[in-house]
């Protein structure tokens, strides 16, 4: 039976843009939900032109139930965080047990927490005069960027990057890997 993934992003969305266009042709799942919180996010515009239902997140709903309800009612079973910057509520982990992943652009459990999310990261990571950083993909938990890894990929930090070259060389990583790993993640279940 063919998966429906809910993909769930707070900003541009080229996470989820890769996303779609992977499981475009896919037998195994479909993108069948784009759930945003921040009206006039770039996701939401991709989601008009794939023609993909979307909808536009609560605080106060959310807060409820992560409207794990209403991803029941559409029958999804899988949820994707691409991106997306609220924490998830407890009822929405207990409704998909190891059925949501998120991608964080470091590598945990070093420079994850509240907090630490896009551009915040890698300046992070450059001002510690790291030489690597990279990317995690993880099962989510009911803390910030601490489920259980399921995949990470690096890169080379060459002095004098800053942290925009850095976000652009994990953006790749992430662009490259990403829906493949979500792919494998849903043939085991
Ligand atoms: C990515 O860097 C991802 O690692 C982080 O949020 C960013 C989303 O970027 N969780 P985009 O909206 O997919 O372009």
């Amino acid at each position: 039976m063919k998966q429906k993934i809910a993909v769930f992003a707070s900003g541009a969305g080229s996470n989820a843009q890769k996303i779609i266009d992977h499981f475009r042709a896919s037998e195994i799942a479909e993108i069948s939900l784009i759930a945003c919180n921040k009206p006039g996010a770039g996701v939401l515009t991709i989601a008009e032109q794939e023609q993909i239902e979307q909808v536009l997140i609560e605080r106060e709903q959310y807060k409820k139930d992560g409207y794990a309800a209403f991803l029941k009612e559409k029958g999804i079973n899988f949820v994707v965080l691409a991106g997306f910057l609220w924490k998830i509520p407890q009822p929405l982990i207990d409704a998909y047990p190891r059925k949501i992943v998120n991608i964080h652009p470091a590598l945990l459990p070093a420079y994850g927490g509240k907090g630490m999310y896009g551009a915040f990261v890698h300046q992070a990571v450059i001002a510690n005069g790291e030489k690597q950083s990279g990317i995690t993909i993880h099962y989510v938990d009911e803390h910030y960027d601490h489920g259980d890894i399921i995949f990470q990929a690096t890169c080379n930090i060459e002095p004098g990057d800053t942290p925009e070259q850095l976000a652009q060389k994990i953006h790749l990583l992430e662009h490259a890997h990403f829906p493949a790993v979500i792919e494998q993640v849903l043939q085991q279940h």
